[in-house]
Parts: structure tokens; C-alpha cells; sequence
């Protein structure tokens, strides 16, 4: 099984190769012909995600959204691994919330962390028009709280699949804590391991860029997880728990 999961990232690696962290398919508009090429010919956005994501285009932050390849990546890892149980730190209008759960069977579970109402508020209608609201657990607060509770209700252990998308600043704690909340052979997917190529030579006043540089090198060395970094979108570490 194991092998089978890397056999699958790399052959991904080499596909999405092109995907470089300065442009992401967001299945419309790429300059750059062999990405849209990609788009073309790989894209299966569920009709409910399309609507989603339209929306989300209307908010001055959606470049905060997920890339659509990189959903739809996230979600075929879902599949590989039969994961039902996921949490999400970071859910913004929910595009990737909403494609987890529509990748999961009927007792599939999403928890879905977000601090901003507003965003909360977008996101639940289109859970509910695409049938999956009863699968989106969404807990409006901050995140760590959420995963300290899952932890002192005993579900350590329990997650299959945790996607890291939140302040930068907490990004090696939520990466902590996922690991104890997940099982051995979950995975871990962390966003923005790049950060639009700035992790190379931090700047000495670019916190957020210096931390992201500590964290990745942080888990080339970790022994707990087998590991790729993946340069689909803002670039997707793939963190699997030994
Ligand atoms: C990059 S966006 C997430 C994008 C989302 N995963 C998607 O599929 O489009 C980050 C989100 O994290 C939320 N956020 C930031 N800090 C947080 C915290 N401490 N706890 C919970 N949510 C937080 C922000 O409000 C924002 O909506
Ligand atoms: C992608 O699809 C659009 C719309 O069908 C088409 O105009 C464009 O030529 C295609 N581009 C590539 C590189 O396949
Ligand atoms: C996932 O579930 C299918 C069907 O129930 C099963 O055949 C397959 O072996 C499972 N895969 C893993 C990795 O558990």
C-alpha cells in the first residue's frame, strides 16, 4: 500500500511538474500553454466546485483558495487511502472542504477549521446544494483550540488526512499536533511550502518565509513521516505518518 502511495506521488511529480508555485491552474486563463494544456485534459471539477469557486473569484483574498489541480490531487489521495476521517486547518469559502467530503463515502467527516464568519457563511450553501453539509463538521474558532479538543476527546490516532492552510506563523505547531491526531499511514498535506519561491534565501526581516524554510527543513529530517514535496501550486508537502 505504501508503495503504491509513492509509486502514485511520483508519477503525480512528474505530471504536475510544470505546475510551477508562480502560476496555478485554477482551470482558466494560464499564460502558460502546457498548463493550460493540463487544465484541458485532467480537470473534473464536481459542478458544485465550479459554482464555488466562481464565487470565491468575487473576494478580494481568493488567491487564498485552493488551485483546482491541487484539490483535485488531494482528493484522489483521499481516495488512494479510503480516508473518512479529514480536518482541514484553514477552510476559507470551503472549495477544498467541500472536495474532500465529495471524495469520501457517505460516513465520511471533514473538520473544517475557520476563524472568519464571513467566510463560514459563503461556504454552507454550497455544502448543502451538494448534499454533503451532514459531512462538514465546521468549528468557528481558532484553529489550535479545535485540534487540542480533538486531542482531549481521545481521537489521537484517529484522522486519516490532515490539510495544514492556515496562519503561517502556527504552521509547525498544526503540523505537531496533526501528527498525533493522525494514524499511521495518514497523511499529512501542508500548503504553501514555497511561498512564491521565497523559502530559497529567506530575507532576514521575512519571518513568515524563514519559518517555512525551518519547517521544510525540519521534515526532510523527520524520521516520523516519509515525505515529498510536490511543486503543484504555491508548492504541497506530503507528510506520510510511519
Ligand atoms: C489560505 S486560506 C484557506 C484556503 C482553503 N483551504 C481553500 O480550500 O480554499 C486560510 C484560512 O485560514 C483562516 N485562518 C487563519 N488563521 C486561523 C486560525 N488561527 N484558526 C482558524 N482559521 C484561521 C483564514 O481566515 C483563512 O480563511
Ligand atoms: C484549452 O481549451 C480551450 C477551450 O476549449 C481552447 O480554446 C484552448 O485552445 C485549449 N488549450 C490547450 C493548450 O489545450
Ligand atoms: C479501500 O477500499 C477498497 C474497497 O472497500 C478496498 O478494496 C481497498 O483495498 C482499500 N484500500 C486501502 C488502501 O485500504
Amino acid at each position: 500500500m505504501k508503495v503504491l502511495v509513492l509509486i502514485l506521488l511520483h508519477l503525480l511529480q512528474l505530471c504536475v511538474g510544470k505546475s510551477a508555485f508562480t502560476e496555478k491552474i485554477h482551470g482558466m486563463g494560464n499564460v502558460d500553454p502546457v498548463l493550460q494544456y493540463v487544465a484541458n485534459n485532467s480537470l473534473r471539477e464536481h459542478p458544485v466546485l465550479t459554482k464555488l469557486r466562481l464565487r470565491t473569484l468575487e473576494d478580494q483574498w481568493s488567491t487564498m483558495m485552493v488551485a483546482s489541480d491541487q484539490a483535485q490531487l488531494m482528493a484522489n489521495l483521499i481516495r488512494l487511502i479510503n480516508a473518512t476521517k479529514a480536518i482541514e486547518i484553514g477552510m476559507y469559502t470551503g472549495y477544498n472542504a467541500l472536495n474532500m467530503a465529495l471524495a469520501m463515502p457517505e460516513s465520511g467527516r471533514v473538520i473544517a477549521c475557520e476563524i472568519e464568519s464571513t467566510y463560514i457563511d459563503i461556504a454552507k450553501p454550497f455544502f448543502k446544494e451538494a448534499g454533503v453539509e451532514n459531512k462538514i463538521d465546521v468549528r468557528h474558532q481558532i484553529a489550535m483550540k479545535t485540534l487540542d479538543e480533538l486531542i482531549a476527546a481521545g481521537e489521537a490516532g484517529t484522522f486519516d488526512f490532515v490539510f495544514i492552510d492556515a496562519d503561517k506563523f502556527n504552521y509547525d505547531r498544526y503540523y505537531e499536533k496533526s501528527l498525533e491526531l493522525i494514524r499511521k499511514g495518514g497523511i499529512i498535506a501542508i500548503d504553501n511550502v514555497l511561498w512564491n519561491g521565497k523559502v530559497v534565501n529567506p530575507a532576514p526581516s521575512d519571518l513568515t518565509s524563514q519559518g517555512l524554510d525551518a519547517l521544510n527543513k525540519k521534515l526532510h529530517k523527520d524520521q516520523r513521516i516519509e515525505l515529498s514535496m510536490l511543486t503543484v501550486g504555491d508548492g504541497l508537502t506530503i507528510a506520510i505518518k510511519r
